[in-house]
């Protein structure tokens, strides 16, 4: 089963209650939380008073996406505004097995982030503490990027490292991610879809979050 991620990046952030009761009626799994430091990437967006904020307002899974330097330091913030998952970027936790721990301890799902420059080999003697591995199919810092396709093989490839691992590891796409960009994500192995653009961009969230969640599917 496909997991539909919506992020809301893409959302109005001066009504954002309304923008998550929105997608969560649309029948979205998760809602993915871009925070953002302008350090790690150019951008600045959110941090943990507005998450717990938010935490009230919606059962949907907390999915929480730290592009911040040394994330190690907001473990403990996320976890008391109610992130279910917390994902770190390998580029920016330098003592990643240990913030994985950390995570775990703090009662949330850990996830690993990676660029798209950076190879599968990096998260494989890490797995068995890895709930989801996210990986980039944009560069970080911005919705409505275009999709980089050179990095569907690098997806396959964690898919069978989950399976020789025997694993439950999920694999999260992020970035660029449309009726048109789906398929070949979900066919490498994905299982769970991040969008922003395409599913507040569109004029039907519903419809939107079901032909994500039916791609691959034929
Ligand atoms: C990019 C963020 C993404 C972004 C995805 O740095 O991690 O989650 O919001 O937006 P779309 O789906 O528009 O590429
Ligand atoms: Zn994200």
């Amino acid at each position: 089963m496909i997991k539909i991620a919506p992020s809301i990046l893409s959302a109005d952030f001066g009504r954002l209650a309304e923008e998550i009761r929105k997608v969560e009626e649309a029948g979205a799994d998760y809602l993915h939380i871009d925070v953002m430091d302008g350090h790690f990437v150019p951008n600045i967006s959110i941090g943990p008073p507005v998450v717990a904020s938010l935490r009230p307002q919606s059962s949907l899974v907390f999915d929480v996406h730290l592009m911040i330097e040394a994330p190690e330091r907001y473990v403990a913030a996320f976890a008391e505004a109610g992130a279910d998952i917390l994902t770190v970027h390998f580029e920016a936790a330098r003592h990643l097995d240990r913030t994985l721990r950390l995570i775990r301890e703090h009662g949330m799902r850990a996830g690993v982030a990676l660029n798209p420059a950076t190879p599968p080999g990096m998260v494989e003697y890490v797995l068995p503490l890895v709930d989801q591995v996210l990986v980039m199919t944009v560069n970080p810092g911005f919705g409505g990027q275009k999709f980089l396709p050179e990095v569907v093989p690098k997806i396959a490839g964690l898919r069978r490292m989950v399976e020789r691992q025997g694993v439950g590891t999920d694999l999260e796409v992020d970035g660029g991610i449309d009726p048109e960009t789906a398929p070949a994500v979900v066919r490498a192995g994905a299982n769970v879809l991040v969008a922003g653009s395409a599913v507040y961009g569109a004029a039907d969230a519903a419809a939107m979050v079901q032909r994500l969640r039916a791609a691959g599917v034929g």
